[in-house]
């Protein structure tokens, strides 16, 4: 069983939302899930084999406030991360084409940069035709949880 850290880059909630509903489909599996919006480096990804990031975009394809700081300490750090394997949820809004999941895909870029497996392609949650992130989030885990 996965020791899972889903970390969450949320400005309005959505993200904490889908991280909730996505750890309510992974636990009864036998899977040991925390949820954090506060992760800043490298160490408070440890204990942790597997990653789940969700992550929003805002401002013009920018990362979440709370979720930059990781980002950046990963790019100054450059750590090893070829110990982690991740999953990777993106939400956007395709009402924002030339930006579209653009906080997501940045995250998704410097896990890789790193060294992390990802497990399974990245998904992506356009908010202008799925009002409900959470319900397309728990579809894909199922088929993700296959792959852990
Ligand atoms: C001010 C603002 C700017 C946004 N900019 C983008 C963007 O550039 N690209 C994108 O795909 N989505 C953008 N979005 C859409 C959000 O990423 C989407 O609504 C997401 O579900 C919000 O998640 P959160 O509630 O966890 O922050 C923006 C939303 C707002 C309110």
């Amino acid at each position: 069983m996965a020791n899972i850290l889903i970390l969450v880059g949320t400005e309005s909630g959505n993200g904490q939302l889908v991280a909730e509903a996505v750890r309510d489909h992974l636990v009864p599996d036998g899977h040991a899930v925390a949820i954090t919006e506060k992760a800043v480096a490298v160490a408070d990804l440890a204990g942790h084999d597997t990653l789940l990031v969700v992550c929003a975009t805002h401002g013009s394809g920018d990362i979440p406030s709370n979720m930059l700081p990781l980002h950046q300490a990963l790019e100054r750090d450059k750590p090893d991360l070829s110990g982690w394997r991740y999953g990777l949820i993106a939400l956007g809004d395709m009402t924002y084409q030339d930006t579209f999941c653009g906080g997501g895909k940045q995250m998704d870029a410097v896990f890789r940069k790193f060294g992390a497996r990802r497990l399974g392609d990245r998904f992506e949650v356009d908010a202008s035709t799925q009002p409900l992130p959470d319900e397309d989030a728990v579809e894909w885990v199922k088929e993700w949880k296959a792959l852990i």
